[in-house]
């Protein structure tokens, strides 16, 4: 090839991969909002989605695809200074009362204290399986990935790649897995000042009102629910077998020593029989 004609084709390919990356997440495309009245706004050409809440109400919205199985990707900065009683959400969902659904939750805190990473799975309407963390930065400083990969083997959440937590398939153990129905990823903003900062002990300061989390770049590659198995192409379903390999596993026992500050499956007063449920059993 005449070298012309190559670095012709190398700027083609740049100015189409920053194009589809200007277009990647576009809020107007993906998501309705379904709540607040006004209080979650879509800016930037669909760029950007802002959620706020105060006194009378919060906020949020929903992908407008479901999915079964998928990789999920959002950008978040919470609310910042004082967001005691505040939670900030971003989850996948099924519905009903049978349903699955995958959590981060971020916990609000006065200015200067610790956000709470709360994360939750539910197969077949049962949950009860918290586990929490503190983050290694301030959230609230700048945007932050937070991202779910669900495959028929596991779940992984993510915190800017890092994975901090594994709830892996153990139907061969009797328990219940997300793999039949199917989820849309919502977000929302929301005042549980009975419990969400320090147990409910601090509660919301409504004279900072209204609390503002921004959200950006959101992505979804996964199987489109009803097109189904054919909606994702083996191209682009990497995510499809993906399982942690030696390093993402080391980065997860350093997120889980360092940073994770609950853990359901070591809260032995939850388990009656002195066990801990089967799905967290070593790998
Ligand atoms: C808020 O800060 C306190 C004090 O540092 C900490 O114990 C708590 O875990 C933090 N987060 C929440 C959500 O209460
Ligand atoms: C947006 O997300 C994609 C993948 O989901 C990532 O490659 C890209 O770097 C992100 N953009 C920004 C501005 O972080």
């Amino acid at each position: 090839m005449a070298p012309q004609k190559a670095i012709f084709l190398f700027l083609l390919a740049l100015i189409a991969n920053s194009a589809s990356n200007a277009f990647a997440g576009n809020f107007y495309q993906d998501v309705d909002i379904t709540w607040g009245d006004g209080r979650a706004k879509i800016l930037n050409n669909g760029q950007l989605l802002t959620l706020s809440l105060d006194k009378n109400s919060g906020s949020g919205f929903q992908s407008k695809n479901q999915y079964i199985y998928g990789r999920f990707d959002m950008q978040l900065k919470l609310v910042p200074g004082n967001s005691a009683g505040t939670v900030t959400t971003f989850y996948l969902s099924s519905q009903g009362a049978m349903h699955d659904e995958i959590d981060f939750e971020f916990l609000g805190n006065l200015s200067g204290q610790p956000y709470v990473l709360h994360t939750n799975v539910y197969s077949q309407g049962k949950g009860n399986r918290e586990q929490q963390f503190y983050l290694w930065f301030d959230p609230t400083k700048h945007f932050h990935t937070y991202s779910a990969l669900w495959n028929p083997r596991h779940i992984v959440f993510y915190v800017d790649g890092i994975p901090i937590r594994e709830f892996r398939n153990r139907e061969s153990m009797g328990v219940a897995y997300p793999k039949s129905q199917a989820m849309r990823a919502y977000a929302s903003l929301w005042d549980a000042e009975d419990w969400a900062t320090r147990g409910g002990l601090v509660k919301t300061d409504w004279s900072k009102a209204p609390f503002v989390a921004a959200f950006r770049n959101y992505s979804a590659s996964g199987c489109v629910w009803p097109a189904g198995a054919s909606s994702c192409s083996s191209s682009s379903n990497y995510w499809m077998w993906q399982e942690l390999d030696a390093g993402s596993l080391r980065k997860l026992r350093w997120v889980q020593k360092n940073y994770m500050i609950y853990n359901y499956c070591t809260d032995v007063k939850r388990f009656p029989q002195g066990l801990p449920p089967p799905e967290c059993s070593a790998r």
